[in-house]
């Protein structure tokens, strides 16, 4: 028994050491250019999914999330803060996403109608290691919902022409802080 205690400590250590000197070397390459492995990639994945699943229903759904002036609300938002990450019908994403990893997903391929609870907490959040951004340091709950509304409820469905004219309609706040914001 103290045989077996004996090699599982020193094993332990061994782990650790080579743990250290592997990441004290310098290694291990950090450039975003040097993408994960398939194991590595799919553990991030699964820690990301699980870990969103388990706090999103921290923040119960409004049930105004289909309103217009929501939907309004949430697309002036997005056209200022995400179009150059996650693009829109009609606009590709900003150059630099070419050098992002991971890459930011085309938002209007992909926005689930039930997803707005998960995207609710994704946007208010962000997501470590990654370049999406928290938004909630510098945005209410009420404009959180609104960008989730707009992402899961509209978004998908519009053409490049409505989305060009909402942009005409509605895209000219100069101040975002006097979007008007009518969600509870
Ligand atoms: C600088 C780039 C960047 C900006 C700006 C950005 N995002 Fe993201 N976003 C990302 C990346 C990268 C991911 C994917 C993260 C991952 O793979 O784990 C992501 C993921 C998401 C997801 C999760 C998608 C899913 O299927 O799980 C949502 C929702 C989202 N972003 C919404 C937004 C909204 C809304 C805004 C604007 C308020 C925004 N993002 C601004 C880079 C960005």
């Amino acid at each position: 028994m103290k045989k077996v205690l004996i090699t599982i400590a020193i094993t332990l250590v061994v782990l650790v050491v080579g743990a250290f000197i592997y990441i004290s070397s310098g290694a291990y390459d950090i450039s975003q250019l040097s993408h994960h492995n398939k194991l590595t990639l799919s553990i991030i994945k699964m820690t990301t999914h699980r870990s969103v699943d388990r706090r999103m229903s921290e923040n119960p759904v409004p049930d105004n999330l289909k309103d217009s002036t929501v939907l309004v609300t949430g697309f002036q938002h997005y056209n200022q803060m995400c179009v150059s990450c996650h693009g829109a019908p009609g606009i590709q994403p900003n150059e630099m996403v070419e050098g992002l990893y991971p890459k930011p997903p085309l938002m209007y391929k992909h926005g689930e109608e039930d997803a707005a609870q998960e995207f609710f907490w994704v946007i208010k959040n962000g997501i470590k290691m990654t370049s999406m951004p928290a938004f909630k340091p510098t945005h209410t709950d009420a404009q959180i919902w609104a960008m989730a509304a707009f992402v899961t409820q509209k978004l998908a469905k519009m053409s490049p022409d409505e989305y060009k004219a909402w942009m005409k309609k509605y895209g000219e706040t100069d101040n975002e802080s006097e979007t008007p914001v009518t969600m509870p």
